[in-house]
């Protein structure tokens, strides 16, 4: 169970509300709340019925299901398993010979803001010979793959051939170190690996070829027989004979048709790691058909797409939300969408408002952290204020990856949406697929800061530690009551980590989400209250504080004890902050200084750069228990450097709160 729910605070003081306007209203799929209400009663009164309603008409079966939801052995549930399916057929070649087929697909807006543009049928004809080259390699199905590649047309491209020829992708974000690379080649025992030579960002060009290269030679990795290489830039890199081969040679000796590989329902798409309360990243595996099912219904309701939209979901394809809403989602539902390879302030901070002007984009899809350094921005230099350029295509916003504050969402609201967009504030996780509480553009009255209410079908509550519901307006613990398409399967390798960690038996079976929520008590929405497990969330990256103190303590002729909390940070969310005990007298000054940098740079270098604490703090020990027990609650409150009113009586040495209250 999680640690403590007293984390959990229960004020709900928001009593801003925005009502969808009429034309919204009349426009969209699911028009005002009575059409919601329908839909969560259809899916009461017939559970199985509705989801097997939506996954006929939502999805191309080669072989229709028969069975809806297999629950003989809970919690690996399993959902429209006698069918069978591909998924890039279903976001591909389902368009070909409909007016889609000549619709862009992908509008590619590269880091230096040069623009590419390919239709459905292009699409199809890259994922074919990518698919093609693939098999010639000998990548069969059930096969795994890592793709480590930038925002591009190809890292997209990369993971429908997967799909295409059964192969389970593993995307790992091009962030990440080439231990942390290593560890998740291992653990996916892939036998290849597409990347790219080097990757733009911000205008500088940055190796990842060569982080693949070091990630192998760190050992273990035997099960790799290739390394496909995409050339995103002229620079050369380092091609290992007989194992490393260029996408676009080995591509332009296929054909451009290749039969997609009908795989049953229940065949892993994809794993993705995530971080866990353990050091070890989960591989979070999800299905082919339910999975896709989700992306595809959700891009429907939650973002209403119509044929003329032009969808931008800036996440990276290294994150689940650059799964769901870049890789399948979109094309499954047949959208033009952007690709954004950049970072949002090159060259300069106003570069989404520019883009979102450039290309009439009319659905945006970001993170708090991105609106919240762009409002920072946007109040220091005039010239990159939005206001500088026009956003009236814009008709939906939305927001993903972390509480989005009442101030950032009204900002959002009145500067880029101009008072006429709903914000769209989606909680979900890697776990659950898809979005799980999200206004409906057509239908909710919005509250700021809150996600407002479940999805039909959907069916979240918040309950207590033993799983029973909680009254509106007593924080709780977030689950959800039943199992749904779109829901992790397992932990790859690990079934009894997956058991343990969603579905611990004093809650009744219901799905632990891992997250604090509390309902308002007017209209029972939903708010996130953050995590209350040792999962951190910096700018909606998600990070485990064991992940980064087992980094800090594998720094063996330095550091004898590592601990880290979160600490609430304006910008970011959260920031990560380090107690750390040295094999060495307690450091001050220029060397303590020196010593901070020396561990920061190791983590990167160990997990990636986003993992880096943002402040370390040195000390002889750190606050035990008299059984030995770190007592993070403590650690948490001299992070916020807040005064320490816990009770300490049970600590053994007290006097070194004092050293670890004061930054070094
Ligand atoms: O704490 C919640 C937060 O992000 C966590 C999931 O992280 P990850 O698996 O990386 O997926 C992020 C993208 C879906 C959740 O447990 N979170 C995500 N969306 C929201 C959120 N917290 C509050 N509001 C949200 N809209």
């Amino acid at each position: 169970m999680p640690e403590s729910s007293s984390a959990i605070e229960s004020t709900l003081v928001e009593n801003r509300v925005f009502e969808p306007n009429a034309a919204t209203v009349a426009a969209a799929r699911i028009g005002g709340m009575d059409a919601y209400h329908a839909l969560c009663a259809e899916a009461e009164q017939d559970f199985e019925g509705f989801w097997a309603r939506l996954a006929r008409a939502g999805l191309v079966w080669h072989k229709p299901f028969t069975e809806v939801l297999d629950e003989s052995n809970k919690p690996f549930y399993k959902w429209f398993q006698d069918g069978e399916l591909n998924a890039s057929a279903n976001c591909l070649d389902r368009h070909m010979g409909t007016p889609t087929e000549h619709k862009t697909a992908i509008i590619f807006e590269a880091d230096d803001g040069a623009v590419t543009k390919v239709t459905y049928k292009e699409l199809l004809a890259k994922v074919s010979q990518l698919a093609n080259a693939l098999k010639a390699m000998g990548v069969q199905k059930g096969d795994r793959v890592v793709i480590y590649m930038p925002m591009t047309v190809e890292g997209v491209v990369a993971m429908q051939a997967c799909a295409r020829i059964g192969a389970t992708h593993s995307v790992v974000f091009g962030g990440f170190s080439a231990k942390a690379l290593q560890e998740r080649i291992q653990d996916a025992g892939a036998v290849a690996v597409i990347t790219a030579n080097y990757q733009m960002r911000g205008g500088k060009e940055l190796p990842l070829k060569a982080i693949v290269d070091e990630g192998l030679a760190l050992g273990g990795c035997d099960s790799i027989k290739n390394v496909v290489v995409f050339q995103r830039t002229a620079s050369a890199c380092n091609m290992v004979a007989g194992r490393d081969v260029l996408m676009h040679e080995v591509m332009a000796a296929q054909s451009s048709e290749c039969a997609p590989v009908m795989v049953g329902a229940e065949h892993p798409l994809f794993i993705l790691y995530t971080s866990g309360s353990t050091g070890k990243p989960k591989g979070v595996q999800h299905s082919t058909a339910g999975y896709l099912l989700w992306a595809k219904q959700t891009m429907d309701w939650t973002f209403d797409l119509k044929d003329n939209d032009v969808f931008w979901c800036t996440a990276d394809i290294g994150w689940v939300t650059g799964h769901s809403y870049v890789a399948y989602g979109p094309l499954a539902a047949g959208a033009t969408q952007i690709v954004f390879e950049g970072v949002p302030t090159f060259p300069h901070a106003g570069r989404f408002w520019q883009t979102i002007e450039k290309h009439r984009c009319t659905i945006f899809y970001t993170a708090p952290t991105a609106i919240r350094s762009l409002i920072k921005a946007a109040e220091t230099d005039a010239k990159v204020h939005p206001k500088n350029w026009d956003l009236t295509s814009l008709r939906i916003l939305g927001s993903v990856g972390e509480p989005i504050n009442p101030e950032a969402w009204m900002w959002y609201y009145r500067n880029i949406g101009g008072e006429r967009c709903p914000v769209v504030d989606t909680f979900w996780q890697t776990e659950t697929g898809g979005h799980m509480i999200t206004p409906l553009p057509g239908a909710t009255p919005l509250v700021p800061g809150s996600c407002t209410l479940a999805l039909p079908g959907i069916i979240t509550a918040v309950v207590d530690e033993m799983g029973n519901d909680v009254p509106n307006g007593q924080g709780g613990i977030l689950v959800v009551k039943k199992p749904w398409p779109s829901m992790i399967r397992t932990i790859w390798g690990d079934p009894q980590r997956f058991k343990k960690s969603y579905f611990p038996e004093e809650l009744k079976g219901y799905y632990l989400a891992g997250d604090g929520a509390v309902r308002s008590i007017d209209r029972g929405y939903f708010r996130i209250t953050g995590r209350i497990d040792d999962v951190l969330n910096v700018s909606g990256h998600r990070m485990g504080t064991m992940e980064i103190e087992s980094a800090l303590v594998g720094k063996t002729d330095l550091v004898a004890e590592a601990a880290v909390v979160g600490r609430p940070d304006e910008l970011t969310g959260e920031a990560i902050v380090a107690f750390v005990v040295l094999k060495r007298p307690v450091p001050t000054g220029d060397e303590a200084k020196a010593l901070a940098t020396e561990l920061r740079n190791w983590v990167a270098k160990e997990i990636g750069p986003i993992a880096k604490p943002k402040e370390i703090r040195f000390g002889e020990n750190l606050p035990k228990t008299r059984s030995g027990k770190i007592m993070r609650r403590l650690l948490r409150s001299l992070a916020k450097g807040e005064a320490v009113t816990q009770d300490t009586s049970t600590l053994e040495n007290p006097h070194i709160l004092e050293q670890l209250s004061k930054s070094n």
